[in-house]
């Protein structure tokens, strides 16, 4: 199984690049929909940040607070290393154990912190998606203000610079990236450029 890595900062269009694929009829191993599981109430992983954060961050349902827990991070940066202890060993364990599952040519596992977690050596090809920040930050406010029914876990333009600034700069990535999407023009242009690659894949991988 060739395990094509893609990555990119906050709103650069990981989810956006991985649906295209998806309708390729690419596997897609998603991080951050296996973070979502990974704490769902009563899970291991919720009992391990409920010991570390408090039961502050757990909502009267039991559900994980993410609004409360994004704040504890910004403001104790010591907890966010805590968190990251807990959740990415769990989650590299799970994607391992999805790609297992496989058995197509290649798939897509969308890893937002791929490089900052080094974890670089865990796939074959890294792809990066890449757009300038301005974009990232119209594009992360346009998105929050659109998924209205989440508006509890909406985050502000100095929450998205604080998170971009805690992300690898976009220099740096790209200098990791085997391949680059560049998604600053439209939808079309970023259709056309994982289609290219999706045979391009295929073709390596034959
Ligand atoms: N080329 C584009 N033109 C216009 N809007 C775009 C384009 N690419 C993505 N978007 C939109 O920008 C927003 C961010 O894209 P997406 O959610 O795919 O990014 P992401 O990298 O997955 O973000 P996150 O890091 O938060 O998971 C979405 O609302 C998406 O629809
Ligand atoms: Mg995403």
């Amino acid at each position: 199984m060739f395990k094509v890595g893609l990555t990119g900062g906050i709103g650069c269009g990981k989810s956006t690049v991985s649906d295209l694929f998806k309708r390729h009829a690419v596997p897609i191993i998603d991080a951050d929909e296996i973070a979502h599981t990974l704490v769902e109430p009563n899970s291991p992983a919720l009992k391990q940040i409920t010991t570390c954060f408090g039961k502050d961050c757990l909502s009267t349902a039991g559900y994980l607070n993410r609004t409360k827990l994004r704040e504890i991070i910004f403001n104790q940066p010591q907890k966010k290393v805590q968190l990251e202890a807990i959740m990415h060993p769990l989650i590299y364990a799970e994607i391992e154990q999805q790609v297992q599952s496989l058995s197509s040519a290649y798939c897509i596992i969308a890893i937002p912190l791929l490089i900052e977690t080094q974890m670089q050596a865990s796939v074959d090809h890294i792809l990066v998606v890449d757009c300038t920040e301005m974009e990232q930050i119209k594009r992360v406010q346009l998105r929050d203000q659109i998924k209205r029914v989440q508006l509890r876990d909406q985050i502000n333009t100095q929450q998205i610079n604080a998170i971009i600034h805690s992300q690898v700069s976009r220099e740096r990535r790209l200098t990791e990236a085997d391949s680059i999407i560049n998604n600053n023009q439209d939808c079309t242009q970023l259709a056309l450029q994982v289609r290219n690659l999706h045979h391009k894949f295929l073709k390596e991988t034959a």
